[in-house]
């Protein structure tokens, strides 16, 4: 009797946690009829964005940024990166000649975390001299002459331009948080912490990680419209046309398009497929009602996401014994950590247990329980990577590139004439988690159909968002 009460015990456990499983798989529901719905709601707030300041939760942020680098420019440019996992500079030497290859040097390093909610001035002086060592280890070759040097500063939040190479901070995301700093002009914060320290440097672009992306992109391929970031946070932006950018009638450019900032990681939709865990993760956030989008896709949150879930599982049941207080502990699980799980191959998902057993303290979790985690990781990845294509056929249909526009004289869908159409990407998220790329590509081909989605090209550049504000700066400051 005693054994037969044990494994129905045993049982009742796994039910439960077999129901949470699938609660939380019907909550992440994202069905290519769930996906369109996205995806119009998307260009819908992209039209609101446009229309009047304040219009939509999707900022549509004006960058300035009227012509994209053709790289005619000459003379080694600089780039510093902020706002992602790593702060990096680098140099861009153009030639003066359009070049497949830009010949450059990037530095990398983790930003130290106190700096992330300290002073503005704690955290520009780090920058100004990180920017100083990198330029003291050049010797003489790269700038023969004593010239000022040009400087791309790619500053990866919101920020509101009032030209190419100034804008205000309009709110902190991704876990910074430097009060003084909202409201100021970013670049002129730079620009005198440059000055303290007594470099030659002139800011001369300030752009978001997404518009040096595009530039980038744009240099290799001119087919390229749009870039979107999928790291640390998420983000988008895409080359609109002038006069469909309503809020800012009067605008003139040169070329009649300018690049848009969409601040996509704000996008909120009743559409959007919500759980319990995503609502505690938002208003146990720092920036609670913000950056809806954002927490369900960006690599700063999808670890914690499955974090909640162990948790929730290991209350429903003792299916990891004793419950860790690890379980408890925000963002321990971080995102690298999880994919690693996801993408275990091992036998016996060895590196899944020792993984749970690093990050959580829980020792040998058995394998059934295992599973049920890499299922976890599953299901938060594959909706997130949904989610980012469908926010990919939102730009596509607003820009009328989602093979529904421009149909004349009744021609199908299949006769028309798409044009190529290439949208650059960047971020740990797409370019090192294989199954997110996997399911990212899947759900474009379903909601676009491969009719269409074959002449939709996604690029992957490195380092795009700081070779990119080079460019910027370059074709700036001429
Ligand atoms: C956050 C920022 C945005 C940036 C994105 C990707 O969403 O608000 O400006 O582009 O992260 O880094």
């Amino acid at each position: 009797a005693v054994v037969v009460g044990r494994r129905v015990k045993s049982r009742r456990k796994w039910r439960k946690v077999a129901n949470v499983l699938k609660e939380l798989e019907e909550g992440c529901d994202t069905s290519v009829g769930r996906l369109r719905q996205v995806v119009d709601a998307m260009a819908v707030e992209m039209h609101a964005g446009l229309a009047s300041e304040g219009g939509s939760k999707l900022k549509m942020l004006l960058t300035y940024v009227d012509n994209l680098p053709n790289g005619t420019e000459k003379g080694p440019y600089y780039a510093l990166h902020l706002g992602g996992t790593n702060f990096r500079v680098t140099r861009v030497h153009l030639t003066g000649q359009p070049s497949p290859v830009l010949e450059h040097e990037v530095e990398r390093q983790p930003i130290p975390p106190h700096l992330m909610t300290s002073t503005s001035e704690d955290l520009f002086d780090f920058i100004a001299s990180s920017l100083k060592e990198f330029i003291a280890k050049e010797g003489d070759g790269s700038n023969t002459s004593q010239d000022r040097r040009e400087l791309g500063f790619t500053f990866s939040f919101p920020v509101k331009q009032m030209s190419v190479s100034s804008g205000i901070l309009i709110k902190w995301t991704k876990g910074f948080s430097i009060v003084d700093m909202v409201g100021r002009d970013v670049a002129a914060c730079l620009q005198e912490a440059l000055e303290r320290k007594g470099l030659h440097v002139h800011v001369a672009a300030l752009v978001n990680d997404t518009v040096g992306t595009l530039a980038l992109g744009h240099y290799h391929d001119p087919d390229t419209v749009a870039a979107i970031i999928i790291g640390t946070g998420t983000n988008a932006c895409y080359l609109e046309r002038i006069d469909a950018i309503i809020k800012c009638q009067g605008l003139l450019t040169t070329s009649g398009r300018m690049v848009v900032n969409m601040e996509w990681g704000n996008f909120w939709s009743s559409h959007l497929p919500r759980t319990p865990y995503d609502i505690d993760l938002d208003a146990e956030s720092p920036n609670p009602n913000d950056q809806g989008f954002e927490k369900m896709i960006s690599g700063m949150y999808l670890g914690d996401i499955v974090r909640r879930v162990i948790l929730r599982m290991s209350l429903e049941s003792d299916m990891f014994g004793p419950i860790s207080s690890k379980l408890s502990t925000p963002f321990v699980l971080r995102t690298p950590l999880m994919a690693a799980m996801h993408e275990d191959d091992s036998p016996d998902l060895i590196e899944v247990s020792r993984i749970l057993n690093d990050t959580f303290e829980i020792p040998d979790v058995p394998l059934k329980a295992r599973k049920i985690v890499v299922k976890v990781c599953d299901v938060v990845t594959r909706r997130a990577a949904r989610l980012a294509a469908a926010g990919i056929v939102g730009i596509l249909k607003k820009i009328g590139r989602d093979g529904s526009g421009g149909i004349t004289g009744g021609r199908s869908r299949s006769d028309m004439k798409m044009k190529r159409t290439v949208v650059a990407i960047e971020g740990g998220l797409y370019s090192s988690y294989t199954l997110f790329r996997e399911y990212l590509h899947e759900a474009l081909n379903e909601i676009l159909g491969e009719d269409i989605a074959k002449h939709v090209t996604l690029n992957v550049t490195e380092d795009g968002s700081g070779i990119g504000a080079a460019l910027l700066a370059a074709s700036y400051s001429s």
